[in-house]
């Protein structure tokens, strides 16, 4: 199988550039974020305190499941049995998914459907960890980073289009936050693998940063 592995921080344009460049190499596009992100709903929905490794350890019982499933060619997370794809993009769930991805418990639990879903299909996998940790063989890495303001405004821009009620400082500041729980956790912490092709978004178009990738990608194939 063919893997792409695409890491990066919070609002490097990951998502958007990895689902459109899946589509025109005719990969599937798996979004790891969005299962940290469901786990992170599980706590929240749980109360959990976002500090306490052990309770949120505790939250990942047999009786918990977490599918991803593709919709319409568009994959959904579904959390026992209910479709959560909505509720995980919230910024409380963005802030519990960054605490519970430091916990080792929760990256374990995800590890194997991470490893699983690259082995079944020819995909682009996007995440934090995925060069290093998931998908060290992946036959392209990419690691696409950008300016925090240039990744704060993208994400701004992205919620207000939602309707969400958001202000930009928030945006950036919760964005400095994550980049520091996301690049010095103890497990997994955010950093290019060694045979990773650097790329900066930040004076890129949309439109000029998939094409990047594509090209990236096709030439290292
Ligand atoms: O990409 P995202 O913003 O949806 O990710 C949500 C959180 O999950 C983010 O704080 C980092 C974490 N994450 C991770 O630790 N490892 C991954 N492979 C993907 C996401």
């Amino acid at each position: 199988m063919i893997n792409i592995a695409i890491d990066g921080p919070a609002g490097a344009g990951k998502s958007t550039i990895s689902r459109r460049a899946a589509a025109a190499l005719g990969y599937i596009y798996i979004d790891t974020g969005a299962l940290y992100r469901t786990i992170g709903l599980v706590a929240l929905r749980a109360k959990t305190e976002l500090t306490d490794a052990d309770a949120i350890a505790a939250l990942l019982t047999d009786a918990l499941t977490v599918e991803l499933r593709f919709v319409g060619g568009e994959q959904h997370m579904f959390l026992n049995g209910e479709d959560v794809s909505d509720a995980i993009r919230t910024p409380e769930a963005s802030l519990a998914a960054s605490a519970v991805s430091a916990v080792p418990a929760v990256r374990a639990y995800l590890f194997d459907l991470q490893k699983k879903m690259a082995q079944e299909n020819n995909c682009i996998m996007d995440g934090r960890d995925i060069g290093t940790v998931v998908l060290p063989d992946a036959q392209v890495k990419i690691f696409l980073t950008a300016s925090p303001e240039a990744r704060a405004k993208r994400r701004y821009d992205e919620l207000c289009g939602k309707g969400m009620d958001v202000k930009y400082d928030g945006v950036l500041a919760d964005m400095i936050q994550r980049d520091y729980n996301d690049s010095h956790r103890a497990i997994a912490p955010l950093k290019p693998a060694q045979d990773a092709v650097l790329l900066d978004t930040s004076d890129n178009t949309l439109e000029e940063s998939v094409a990047l990738v594509i090209e990236t990608i096709k030439s290292h194939l």
